[in-house]
């Protein structure tokens, strides 16, 4: 059919005044779904690899049938190889990244627990106030936004409020700083804690390793550097977590999020707890499958070649990084604007004339930073050429002179 010609075949759009107990619709007319191709490089989500969009329109399968339990089983496999760990309890949370975060929180902490947060950004903060709802009592670790958490503060505060519970951001998102997470993870062991990673920026980019790093729970977004469709969290839990959680005095505060009944459905005896999102765990499949195809170590090379050409490029424009040079995170580059340069207009700019996305800072750095993504697909040479180009060209359209970076981004990816 003609989508002009289209009209609905029964009466749809706003509610109108409601008559006799039936609302009206105004007629609209729906044309089929078309939204644009965009060049996605925020700090996620990323471009899907046509394998994962290939997967989504696979046949559907029912969440008790013993193929869709196969791949399920992959999923699991294809997980402990990303997260590097031999963790059994090891699948995907049916909701966003953090989904993830609650999860892991609600499972590990009791009311009145002791729990430190290293807080270095934006997301480490919503750990503070999901730990808070637990009813544990939350002793933050604040480092300014940009730096690595202070190791000797951290050990200060083990020593101080011996938690129970640890949990920080390996890649912050909001500020473009990678923690040093194995230094912490023998710290919090020493103290006889159990660690909580985030490692939702981070997880299919630069690598995460849950079992050396001696991380009990570690959970992630399959949106970011993994390049699979928002709305998967996958998750993980040490033995030792598994066998703490199992022996709360209370059960865990939210009904949805116990892992343990995830792990009856994920794992065994195979009860049914939620209807698998099997075309999402599909795709989930496929994106780990090319992670697993490009190797762990290749992937994040890929990532740290890519992030130096882009901030040559933009440190020879003339723009400052944000991000402690000691720490800075491939997949998220964080720049300070311009002085007299509007956010807004730029960021447009790049969405309407250049089908670029990219987006700017959080909190106090709101007008003040802009966040560029390099992860998983959308991780290539060719975005950042792209994207310098367009950069250019719109600060030269607000008189703002820049000398191009290209040269410089240029050099990095053909010497690499
Ligand atoms: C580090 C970090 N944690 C948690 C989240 C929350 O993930 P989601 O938006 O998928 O719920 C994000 C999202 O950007 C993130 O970057």
């Amino acid at each position: 059919m003609d989508p002009a010609s289209y009209q609905p075949t029964r009466q749809s759009g706003n509610p109108t005044e409601p008559s006799m107990g039936r609302i009206e619709f105004e007629p609209r007319n729906y044309r089929p779904l078309n939204p644009p191709e965009r060049v996605l490089m925020a700090p996620g989500p990323s471009n899907l690899p046509p394998a994962v969009l290939q997967a989504m329109s696979a046949p559907l399968l029912g969440y008790f049938d013993p193929e869709y339990f196969k791949i399920m089983d992959e999923v699991m496999d294809l997980l402990r190889y990303v997260f590097q760990t031999k963790n059994q309890v090891t699948f995907s949370v049916p909701a966003t990244g953090g989904a993830g975060m609650e999860a892991a929180l609600v499972n590990v902490i009791e009311p009145g627990d002791n729990v430190v947060v290293g807080v270095t950004g934006f997301f480490a903060g919503r750990m503070v106030e999901i730990a808070k709802r637990c009813g544990a009592k939350v002793f933050p670790v604040t480092t300014e936004w940009g730096k690595a958490i202070d190791l000797e503060e951290m050990q200060k505060a083990l020593e101080t409020h011996k938690p129970k519970v640890v949990a920080t951001v390996h890649g912050e998102t909001s500020t473009g700083v990678e923690q040093p997470v194995a230094e912490i993870g023998r710290m919090v062991r020493d103290a006889g804690a159990y660690m909580v990673l985030d490692t939702v920026a981070s997880l299919g980019g630069p690598q995460v390793k849950v079992d050396e790093w001696l991380v009990d729970v570690c959970y992630s977004g399959s949106q970011k550097c993994l390049s699979a469709p928002p709305g998967l969290a996958p998750i993980t839990f040490s033995d030792r977590a598994v066998q703490m959680i199992r022996s709360r005095k209370t059960p865990v505060q939210s009904w949805y999020f116990d892992i343990t009944m995830h792990e009856r459905y994920w794992i065994d005896p195979r009860v049914y707890h939620h209807t698998g999102p099997a075309l999402m765990v599909f795709a989930l499949r496929e994106a780990l499958r090319l992670v697993y195809e490009e190797g762990l170590e290749a992937r994040e090379r890929r990532h740290q070649v890519t992030s130096d050409a882009l901030v040559a490029g933009l440190t020879a424009m003339g723009l400052k990084m944000f991000a402690d040079p000691a720490h800075r995170l491939s997949s998220v580059t964080s720049v300070w604007i311009p002085d007299g340069v509007d956010d807004m207009k730029i960021r447009r700019g790049l969405l309407n004339k250049f089908n670029i996305e990219i987006t700017g800072g959080l909190g106090d750095f709101k007008g003040k930073m802009w966040r560029i993504g390099l992860m998983g697909y959308s991780c290539k040479a060719s975005n950042v050429l792209l994207f310098l180009a367009a950069l250019e060209t719109l600060l030269r359209a607000e008189g703002v002179s820049v000398p191009s970076g290209i040269q410089a981004a240029g050099e990095i990816i053909t010497k690499a």
